[in-house]
């Protein structure tokens, strides 16, 4: 985990306007993904130091995080496992720049996110960054279509090349002849692949899937975890999915074992196998 102190002289500036413009998550892409060497050795494209987040709930402090460092490499799939109130959905805002820590700092593609002001963290959230939800969180009043263009629009792109992008993406997510149905018409495997299509529509760095397949059947969770895999390795995307799903242990390059707000141990999946029937049976 000491590798990657690469990029870190960057990481206070303020850069990321000029920088981000041209420096995308896509323009990344590596054809092919280079699976060869693990996640290690990549750049890094997020990175908690010594994030601690802690909640006032009726006069007490709740302690959410409590020191977590970690580090996400460029084009990884990184599975963030751990028990409800473990600190995943937290942590998950911290990553995105939903929140801020209350002691320790977030690098989002080497920008220090306490130092952006409000439009700037709402430009890095739009451009930067794609979130799935567990609740799908379409908009209802919209169409596929339209829900997958939003993005785009926020940033500024041309409406017809939204349209052409949106169309082409929800294509690929399987969905080329749902693209004028509205939410309500959809199925939850449907209205996840729509959200997935949203997430990518800005060719984001980092997508965020927060218990992305709690809410689906077994055979369609299978289906939207396989797509997310495609999709972050043809594009170079950087997945983090936060889940209780031991499905996602099969396809992820990476997974970090939180509890009570702690960062327990991280695991590469080939060392993984090893232990795999020890997980099944939930471990310790
Ligand atoms: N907005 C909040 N106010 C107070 N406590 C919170 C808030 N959000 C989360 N918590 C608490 O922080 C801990 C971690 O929650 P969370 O990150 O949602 O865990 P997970 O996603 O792993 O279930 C829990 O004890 C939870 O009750
Ligand atoms: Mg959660």
């Amino acid at each position: 985990m000491s590798g990657g102190v690469v990029g870190m002289d960057a990481a206070g500036k303020r850069g990321v306007m000029a920088d981000g413009a041209g420096a995308g998550g896509a323009v990344a892409a590596a054809p092919g993904g280079t699976a060869a060497g693990g996640p290690l050795g990549r750049d890094m494209v997020a990175r908690a130091v010594g994030v601690h987040k802690e909640y006032m709930m009726g006069g007490e402090i709740v302690r959410a995080l409590q020191g977590v460092d970690l580090d996400v490499y460029r084009g990884e799939y990184l599975a963030i496992m751990g028990p409800s109130g473990s600190g995943k959905t937290t942590l998950f805002n911290m990553i995105g720049g939903l929140d801020k820590p209350t002691r320790g700092m977030v690098f989002i593609d080497e920008v220090d996110v306490a130092q952006l002001d409000a439009y700037e963290l709402a430009w890095l959230r739009c451009r930067k960054i794609g979130y799935i939800f567990q609740s799908f969180n379409l908009l209802p009043a919209l169409t596929a279509l339209e829900n997958v263009m939003m993005p785009m629009l926020f940033a500024n792109v041309d409406p017809d090349e939204a349209r052409d992008k949106a169309v082409a993406i929800l294509r690929r997510v399987g969905l080329g002849d749902r693209i004028f149905h509205r939410p309500a018409r959809m199925s939850g495997g449907q209205q996840q692949r729509v959200a997935i299509a949203r997430a990518m529509a800005n060719d984001p760095a980092i997508v965020l899937a927060d218990e992305p397949t709690a809410n689906l059947d077994l055979h369609t969770g299978k289906a939207i975890i396989d797509l997310l895999k495609e999709l972050s390795r043809t594009l170079n995307v950087t997945v983090v999915s936060a889940t209780h799903d031991h499905k996602m242990l099969n396809i992820c390059d990476r997974v970090v074992w939180i509890r009570d707000g702690k960062i327990e141990r991280v695991e590469l999946r080939e060392n993984l196998q090893i232990t795999v029937g020890s997980i099944d049976g939930q471990e310790e």
